[in-house]
């Protein structure tokens, strides 16, 4: 039996939910938010979509946590997402207190959960849900580096006109626009990507990679959420399969990278229990400039967090 409780039944959160329920590997579903009557609807609609697409997974909406008991996993979408002019940052002392919240509630019910946080400012809200869990940090993930790869590999496959599935590549740092693109570890089936792409073109990919999520805030009026939820699901199969998957995601680092206690985007195994491994790549001085600059701006932020009256 599995189940994964997913807090916040907004456009992320509803998303995570349906496209778990379409992978159709885990048992329940419990899709939590304030909105009791909004989560509710999204499960049932989710539901019934289930005859049509194939799949059994049970879907519940709900603003009680009770019902959340025994999950696995917690994916924490709750909180406010971005207006055109805002920046993630601006997110802290509101989604602070939202996620904090969340946490403890869900705490109550589920002793021993893999937490992911998606709500932003991502990095310093996996930091909130950590601290406030009391959980093993091997055992709280922020989801934003398959997202950010994700925009990476869908701008190159576009430009190389080949597919999105052949792009494989990793970015570092934190999810913001200080986040480290890493051309040197990008290829398209085994083929180095500078083989094919001039650097002019390829800086231009990384820059617009950076300012992905800015892009959609202001196509749409909010953020993203089709590529959000996705991955987030994707982290949540890797875990619940045991796949030892290879993804960039948001872990506190002790010393590796030479970063310590800071929540920032490096390649890590997910498996069973969250955290396998925490893989140490070896930079050029200048990768290793960009992430400590990303590290520093990520710590000023939990700074910020530790210095709010609800930390
Ligand atoms: P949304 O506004 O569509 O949904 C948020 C939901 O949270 C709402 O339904 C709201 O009622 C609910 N909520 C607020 N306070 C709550 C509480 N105390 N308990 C339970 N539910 C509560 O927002 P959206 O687009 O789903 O984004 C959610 C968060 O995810 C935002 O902070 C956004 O910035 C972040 N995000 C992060 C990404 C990443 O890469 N890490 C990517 C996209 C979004
Ligand atoms: C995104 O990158 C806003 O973090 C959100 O789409």
């Amino acid at each position: 039996m599995s189940k994964v409780t997913v807090i916040g039944a907004g456009n992320v959160g509803a998303t995570v939910a349906n496209v778990l329920a379409h992978r159709d590997f885990v048992n329940e579903v419990v899709l939590i938010d304030i909105k009791a009557e909004m989560a509710q609807g999204k499960a049932l609609d989710s539901w019934q979509q289930a005859p049509i697409d194939y799949y059994s997974t049970k879907l519940t909406g709900t603003d009680n946590y009770a019902l959340s008991a025994n999950s696995d996993i917690i994916v924490i979408t709750a909180g406010l997402p971005r207006k055109p002019g805002m920046t993630r940052d601006d997110l802290i002392s509101t989604n602070a207190g939202i996620v904090n919240s969340v946490t403890k509630s869900c705490l109550q019910y589920s002793s021993n959960p893999i937490i992911i946080v998606v709500s932003n400012p991502l990095d310093v809200m996996t930091y909130a849900s950590y601290k406030v869990s009391g959980l093993d940090e091997k055992r709280v993930i922020g989801m934003a580096g398959i997202l950010d790869t994700a925009r990476y590999r869908a701008f190159l496959a576009s430009a190389l006109q080949v597919s999105p599935k052949d792009i494989q590549a990793i970015l570092m740092g934190g999810h913001g626009d200080s986040m480290v693109p890493l051309p040197r570890f990008t290829t398209v089936s085994g083929i180095p990507v500078t083989e094919l792409i001039d650097s002019e073109q390829l800086n231009a990919i990384v820059e617009r990679t950076k300012y992905g999520g800015g892009e959609l805030v202001k196509l749409m009026g909010t953020s993203a959420w089709y590529a959000p939820g996705a991955a987030a699901a994707q982290m949540v199969e890797a875990i619940l399969k045991d796949e030892k998957r290879i993804f960039p995601c948001c872990v506190k680092l002790n010393g590796q990278y030479g970063i310590k206690d800071v929540f920032v985007g490096v390649p890590v195994k997910l498996g069973r229990n969250g955290i396998e491994q925490i893989i140490e790549l070896k930079l050029s001085d200048s990768e290793q400039a960009l992430l400590n600059a990303s590290a520093s701006e990520v710590k000023s932020t939990m700074d910020v967090y530790d210095d709010l009256p609800s930390a």
